[in-house]
């Protein structure tokens, strides 16, 4: 989905549907990208994520088909697709797959589904750590949903959209960003049990706003780097003998880790503590305490800049800046890694004066324009 500075709203979606096809959609479907507060590489992983799901999404503007056919035009690529849902075919990897993907990942399970035409159009951008394809998929799930006629809930849909990623998009991603696109909560951060699903909704401390900062750098690195931190990950709690690093705690790793080598310690050293961090962190807000917060932000941040070895130049200066401006509690990169955005909790009454200063110092030192803004915690994938 393209950049459009989160302008998109209900009318924006519905006049383009109006320009296309000639009529009111039946439905419009929103569902939103995110950004993770704490809790970074730990989803699988079995632990714990804190993000909140933000005011950038992708919309969905639709109405049903007689017949089996889907006619998705996106606004963002200028392009549209127009298939049948008896015949699934995988192709080039572009936004259509995610199209077929959920499509298949719902007849898979059951699912007699109807056919629609629609307009799709978004404002998470893509690459940048924001998740726009879960946000895509949340809205592509929501709007079979809704023509279709089938029960929504938030967990199962998470789970399918995860394995649309998984299996035909051919991502091996975690379940946090599916899950937070799905079952976001309006001014709240969600702590998630990847373990269990569970979520708890919970309030950031008072006087407080969350801004994201995008060092407008992207890395083609990520994929292969994120599945062979996963696969070290699994390695090392295999060596523990037990499902996933969650069950190894704190104590019994730094007993029992002097057999393994140093990197593979380290890796695992960064998703034991943060999982710990991300409780904390979770308990600090419901206390209402931002400096604390900020602590733990800002150790995650070094943890994965030095241990889980995910950070990068810019993102380590984007911190550094951010650190610098006397409004900022915490900062840490956010996401995969590699590129893409930091996230930081700060005093609200300063937000203006931070993001155009830390703008201002990212620019000086790195010469790359940055988008920073701040940010609201929104609803999971709606009917709007
Ligand atoms: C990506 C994945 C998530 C999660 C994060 C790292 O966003 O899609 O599942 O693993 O990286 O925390």
């Amino acid at each position: 989905m393209g950049i459009s500075q989160g302008v998109l709203c209900k009318q924006s979606v519905e006049c383009a549907f109006r320009r296309h096809f000639d009529s009111s959609p039946t439905w419009v479907v929103r569902a939103p990208g995110r950004v993770n507060l704490i809790g970074e590489h730990t989803d699988y992983n079995d632990g714990f994520v804190l993000p909140m799901a933000i005011d950038r999404a992708v919309w969905i503007a639709l109405r049903p088909r007689v017949d089996r056919r889907l006619i998705v035009h996106s606004l963002d690529c200028d392009a549209r697709t127009n298939l049948t849902l008896d015949e699934l075919r995988r192709g080039d990897h572009d936004w259509t797959e995610y199209v077929k993907g959920v499509a298949w990942v719902l007849q898979e399970r059951g699912d007699v589904l109807r056919g629609w035409e629609g307009i799709v159009v978004g404002d998470v951008p893509v690459g940048a750590g924001l998740s726009s394809s879960a946000a895509f998929e949340l809205a592509l799930a929501r709007a079979f949903a809704a023509v279709s006629d089938l029960p929504w809930d938030a967990a199962t849909m998470a789970l399918l959209g995860q394995r649309a990623e998984n299996e035909w998009v051919g991502v091996r991603c975690g379940i946090m960003d599916q899950m937070i696109s799905a079952a976001g909560r309006a001014g709240h951060a969600l702590l998630i049990d990847c373990r269990t699903l569970h979520t708890e909704a919970v309030p950031f401390p008072s006087e407080t706003t969350v801004v994201v900062l995008d060092t407008a750098t992207r890395r083609g690195l990520v994929d292969s780097a994120y599945n062979q931190r996963r696969g070290q990950c699994e390695a090392t709690a295999r060596a523990f003998g037990v499902p996933a690093l969650r069950d190894v705690s704190v104590e019994r790793f730094a007993e029992e880790s002097v057999r393994l080598d140093e990197e593979t310690r380290r890796r695992a050293w960064h998703v034991i503590t943060e999982i710990e961090r991300t409780l904390q962190a979770a308990e600090a807000m419901r206390e209402g305490n931002a400096s604390e917060v900020g602590r733990l932000m800002n150790a995650s941040h070094d943890s994965l800049r030095d241990d889980f070895a995910v950070s990068s130049r810019e993102l380590d200066v984007m911190v550094e800046c951010g650190r610098a401006h006397p409004a900022c509690f915490g900062i840490r990169m956010t996401g995969a890694g590699f590129g893409g955005c930091a996230v930081a909790l700060i005093r609200r009454e300063l937000a203006g004066s931070f993001t155009s200063q830390v703008a201002a110092s990212y620019r000086s030192a790195t010469g790359i324009e940055p988008v920073v803004y701040v940010c609201s915690a929104t609803e999971g994938a709606s009917l709007v």
